[in-house]
């Protein structure tokens, strides 16, 4: 039954972001669901509900809606309830998928359930790294943006909608929120590998930023 679940559920979300351009694709569920269920067997928490929150999570993106934060539970909630999951189940389920985000860099996000903090963890791993490079470039493209602009400083938002709103270069982004995840990590093998990351990406920036005004040691 439960495996039924999941085989729908997986179906649906395939169908809705495949080929989606900006990072958000099913490539990206895939890789949060068996991060979120790696970590989610070392917290012991029940995998169902990671692995649904996991798959769910960006079914309907507020940034790509207007700002709308209810978009995205209220989507998971019909597409549960249709499919006749425990009404206590699908609660868990989208208050995950509505506390998963970033919010800003000065704003306080809780996650209470160890179900919710296995799959923030594996959403943020995924905006780390040479992936999360990938992904904040392509993000930065479809909404063309610049790659970065030496005159443009980093903010640091203390409100969501401020964070929602700005249209900085994608470098800014760096420092607006990739940089600031690897201490915001729930648990202690998502922390571990964050930090690896988050290595690999500093080092990245600074060969960009050495290479930005076409001067180079001959
Ligand atoms: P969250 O998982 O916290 O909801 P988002 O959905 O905001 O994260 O981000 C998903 C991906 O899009 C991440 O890889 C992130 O770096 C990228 N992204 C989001 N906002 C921006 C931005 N302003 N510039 C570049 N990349 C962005
Ligand atoms: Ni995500």
């Amino acid at each position: 039954m439960n495996s039924e679940i999941i085989n729908k559920t997986e179906e649906y979300v395939k169908n809705k972001l495949q080929g989606e351009g900006t990072g958000h694709d099913w490539w990206h569920i895939h890789r949060v669901r068996n991060t979120a269920l790696r970590l989610g067997e070392i917290e012991k928490a029940d995998l169902f509900i990671v692995e649904l929150a996991a798959l769910l999570h960006d079914i309907a993106d507020h940034k790509f809606h207007d700002g709308d934060e209810e978009i995205g539970p209220a989507t998971a909630w019909n597409w549960l309830e249709n499919l006749g999951v425990d009404e206590a189940v699908i609660r868990k389920v989208c208050i995950i998928i509505r506390d998963v985000s970033f919010k800003g860099a000065g704003v306080e996000t809780t996650m209470e359930s160890i179900e919710g903090k296995v799959v923030q963890d594996a959403d943020r791993l995924d905006a780390l790294g040479a992936i999360g490079i990938a992904r904040a470039f392509a993000y930065g493209g479809h909404k063309v943006r610049e790659l970065y602009n030496p005159e443009i400083k980093p903010e640091s938002h203390t409100t969501f909608e401020a964070y929602k709103k700005s249209t900085g270069p994608t470098l800014n982004h760096f420092y607006e929120k990739l940089f600031l995840l690897k201490d915001r990590m729930n648990t202690m093998a998502g922390k571990k590998e964050a930090e690896k990351r988050h290595q690999f990406m500093k080092g990245f920036i600074d060969q960009f930023l050495s290479e930005w005004d076409g001067n180079f040691e001959l």
